[in-house]
């Protein structure tokens, strides 16, 4: 059972993981306090009780005000933030825990009531027609500002100062959240992005600003601890359609991730049937495995068996699992052991308190410490 190649340590250039059982990013909307901070009693016994995953990516964490379009998602901009990441992170390495701070950006996937009645940022004064999960409810999205060169440049920073207070905070590396239809993708897709200066159509311009952001936060955290992650086939999502361009950009971008000495490359499979579209590259690991030369992380729909199968397959070196790691604090053991796992309880994924976050049991004796 423990031959599973899952549960194997991994050990790259710049990582060293117990396991390749990766906790992936997700929203939990419990920084319910007016600083939007985490802290140790929440978020701190939420990762710490998943401390066995080789690596936890945090839920994305916003790194300034302009990035935020969830209620009580905890940023990281203030000192507040910081010292209650600071916390977290402590937590989870006191049970030996590697942990990673996923950065965001929701761009236009946001509304004027989390910005003092201004417009949410964009590439482009484009409406994706979504809806964002305001203090009032959902509430439809708006047409956002263009962002100005200034604008860009602004966001840059914030990105950089967000890594700054990743390190300050003791995290083992930050992921940049470059996927899902929010501000970078909303930069890579034709139909998010209309622009006609140099963050704008070609293929390079759609691509500058993640590299201007991956050259700048270089200055605050080793490249050798940033991860980054992709979601190539997003379609139908926060308006992002897929066309001739999609998949030829994240072939240039990821071609040029090789030039970065990253700690890995997040990818997801499609997160719908995109079979029927002509644009649209179903198999994501496949594709971008002979491509991509560093480490390799593969998310969506995987359960244990598909897991081991595709490290085995050699199509990727880690798999991140999502909903599982929300009803199974104890996956990694679970696996080990054969254990059944439970189901996760939709009603509470962004509910506030700590019913569906931190009551999950565990089934199992821990594997290590
Ligand atoms: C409740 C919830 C919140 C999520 N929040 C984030 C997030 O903050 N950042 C991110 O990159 N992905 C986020 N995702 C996407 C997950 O990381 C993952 O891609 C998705 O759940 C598919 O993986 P799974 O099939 O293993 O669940 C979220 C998913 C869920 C279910």
């Amino acid at each position: 059972m423990n031959k599973q190649t899952l549960l194997a340590p991994l050990k790259t250039k710049n990582l060293d993981l117990r396991n390749r059982v990766v906790m992936a990013p997700m929203t939990r909307s419990r920084a319910d306090n007016p600083e939007n901070a985490p802290s140790a009693e929440m978020q701190g016994e939420y990762y710490a009780q998943r401390a066995s995953a080789g690596l936890i990516i945090t839920e994305g964490s916003q790194v300034s005000e302009k990035a935020v379009g969830y209620i009580n998602t905890p940023g990281i901009h203030t000192e507040e933030q910081t010292k209650g990441w600071k916390d977290v992170v402590e937590k989870v390495h006191e049970k030996g825990g590697t942990i990673f701070c996923q950065l965001w950006h929701v761009g236009r996937i946001s509304h004027p009531d989390f910005h003092n009645g201004e417009l949410p940022l964009a590439p482009s004064a484009l409406n994706p027609n979504a809806q964002s999960y305001t203090p009032q409810g959902m509430k439809d999205t708006v047409t956002p500002k263009e962002m100005s060169k200034e604008d860009i440049d602004q966001t840059i920073q914030d990105f950089v100062q967000a890594a700054k207070h990743a390190v300050t905070a003791g995290f083992d590396g930050i992921e940049i959240h470059s996927s899902n239809g929010y501000l970078f993708h909303q930069f890579f897709n034709g139909t998010s992005n209309h622009r006609t200066d140099a963050y704008g159509g070609s293929i390079e311009n759609r691509s500058r600003f993640l590299f201007e952001v991956l050259e700048a936060v270089q200055t605050e955290i080793p490249i050798q601890k940033v991860g980054l992650r992709l979601n190539p086939s997003l379609n139908g999502i926060f308006g992002m359609m897929m066309d001739e361009q999609t998949i030829p950009t994240f072939d240039y971008i990821i071609a040029k991730l090789n030039d970065y000495d990253l700690a890995y490359l997040h990818l997801s499979e499609p997160f719908n049937d995109v079979s029927e579209l002509p644009f649209a590259e179903t198999q994501i690991a496949k594709r971008y495995r002979p491509i991509y030369k560093g480490a390799l992380m593969i998310n969506a729909g995987f359960d244990q068996k598909k897991g081991n199968e595709v490290i085995e397959a050699g199509d990727a070196d880690m798999v991140a699992y999502g909903k599982p790691y929300i009803s199974n604090p104890d996956l990694v053991e679970r696996f080990a052991e054969g254990v059944e796992l439970s189901d996760w309880d939709g009603d509470t994924f962004y509910t506030p308190g700590k019913k569906g976050f931190i009551d999950y049991e565990r089934k199992t004796t821990p594997m290590y410490q």
